[in-house]
């Protein structure tokens, strides 16, 4: 007998039919020579009941039915006295196709998000990883029907490089030399001429500089894919390789590209409450009483568009009313998570987009604002900062903190080259990125979201490393 999916015979109504299913057995009840199997197989968050009576089936076969124990049930298809289900599976025939004994280690109920890590091979199997992995497949194919539907391409850029976009250094080498011998110049310099790519190339931190090719190309590119830091971070929001959707878009200003952060995002946050209707409740009784309520009210607000030095003076406001911080917040310093889940989550109680960052901290790229006499600039909305200033915007979000950074690039080739050298950038690597602003340069924009950081959002979970079925983080690359 053909298979139905557990998801398509608890939408049937055709009772009396004879249907078979499979699955991995969630729990076994019994009682008055009754048996009750919940059994699951991932098709959906819901289990299909299967009832029997023992005097049918093989003592042996009754003991086989444990918990993990992946069976083939025949039966009939019966309406179901029980409440929260239509229908049920009165058993006829059960063939165990795979036994599982009591060493199985998702057999206690409550287990801890660290235990669960260390069965990540296992942990698909428990209601909750299920949910955020039917959820973390629908939120892709959101994001490539929100850009397909608004005519960009899927440009797909390469994971092995030899340039370093964010210019932050912290790269995961690509190599095929023998470590322990490697040959050296007279300066001690590692010479790369014989290694597989003849210089000295790396795992990507982000496909953007790529993506501008495309971009002034296509018109409208978007890139998703694994990105990869070797940043040290031992927090709830990094992993060392994570992935990344990277629009950018030819034409597109400042208040342009604010406006396609909060549409593509409110876009995915529909789509999951459209499409994971199950899977979020479940989440929602389960993991975050408060998830779907947040979800909800992140469609309704508009989420507020705010310069950094605005940003500074409500915190330093904050800072003498009497709040305190870990960190100092002075013009110029970069941002602690801290501040920004003060702003969105205190001050405004609503997603922020920050725009117009100090030059100090963000990348080369970046468009500058146009700088005044006294050494300020001039921001978003005519708004004067205290020093130079890039059109950087990033989305701030409740509880996840930056789920977005992106900005408008500079197009002008003088304006990048001053930048470029007044931070000695050694652009041997990245001369044909400069070829885009000296061949029929354009005004362009685009960003970068943190994949991870948007299931993070959009399930209520509070660890990066369970949104993810791998984690790779410092020290762990374990399955
Ligand atoms: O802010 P980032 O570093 O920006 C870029 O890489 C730009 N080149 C993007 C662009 O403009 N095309 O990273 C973008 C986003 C962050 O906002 C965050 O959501 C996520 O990527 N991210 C990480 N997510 C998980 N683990 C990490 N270690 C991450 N680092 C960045
Ligand atoms: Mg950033």
């Amino acid at each position: 007998m053909k298979r139905t999916k557990i998801i398509d015979a608890l939408k049937r109504t055709d009772f009396g039919a004879e249907i078979n299913v499979k699955g991995w057995v969630r729990s076994k009840r019994g009682s008055k020579g009754i048996f009750f199997i919940a059994l699951n197989d991932g098709s959906t968050i819901k289990n299909v009941q299967v009832v029997g009576d023992d005097a049918d089936f093989s003592e042996e076969t009754l003991r086989r039915i444990t918990t993990g124990a992946c069976l083939s049930v025949e039966g009939t298809l019966v309406e179901s006295p029980a409440a929260g289900q239509a229908s049920e599976i009165r058993a006829t025939a059960i063939e165990i196709l795979g036994d599982c004994d009591n060493t199985y280690p998702l057999q206690k109920k409550g287990a801890s998000w660290e235990y669960l890590r260390t069965v990540a091979h296992l942990r698909p199997r428990t209601n909750t990883f299920g949910a955020v992995f039917r959820i973390r497949h629908n939120m892709a194919m959101a994001i490539h029907s929100y850009f397909h539907e608004h005519g960009y391409f899927y440009f797909h850029t390469p994971l092995i490089t030899a340039s370093d976009c964010e210019g932050a250094g912290n790269m995961f080498q690509v190599t095929t030399k023998n470590l322990y011998d490697l040959k050296k110049d007279e300066q001690g310099k590692i010479i790369y001429s014989d290694d597989f790519f003849g210089e000295q190339t790396s795992l990507t931190v982000s496909g953007q500089l790529e993506g501008e090719l495309g971009a002034t190309a296509l018109g409208a590119i978007y890139t998703f894919g694994p990105t990869f830091r070797a940043e040290n971070s031992n927090t709830p929001r990094h992993l060392a390789e994570f992935w990344m959707i990277e629009p950018e878009i030819a034409f597109m200003d400042q208040e342009e590209l604010m406006d396609l952060e909060e549409d593509f995002i409110k876009y995915c946050v529909r789509w999951a409450l459209d499409n994971c209707r199950d899977d979020l409740e479940f989440l929602n009784k389960m993991v975050d009483k408060g998830l779907i309520e947040r979800l909800e009210s992140v469609l309704k607000e508009e989420f507020v568009r705010l310069p950094y030095t605005e940003g500074i003076r409500i915190l330093q406001e904050a800072i003498k009313g009497g709040r305190k911080f870990e960190f100092p917040c002075q013009w110029g310093d970069d941002l602690a998570s801290e501040h920004e889940r003060y702003l969105v989550e205190e001050h405004f109680r609503k997603p922020v987009i920050m725009t117009d960052y100090p030059r100090s901290f963000k990348s080369f790229y970046m468009k500058q604002n146009p700088e005044t006499a006294d050494g300020g600039s001039v921001g978003y909305k005519g708004a004067v900062a205290p020093g130079p200033t890039m059109q950087g915007t990033d989305v701030l979000f409740p509880s996840i903190g930056e789920i977005i950074g992106g900005s408008v690039r500079e197009e002008s080739y003088e304006k990048l080259m001053t930048e470029i050298n007044r931070r000695e950038m050694d652009m041997t690597h990245l001369w044909w990125y400069l070829d885009t602003r000296k061949y029929g340069s354009c005004p362009h924009a685009g960003f970068g979201l943190g994949f991870e950081r948007l299931i993070l959002f959009v399930t209520g979970m509070q660890n990066i490393r369970d949104v993810i079925p791998f984690p790779r983080t410092p020290k762990n690359a374990e399955f």
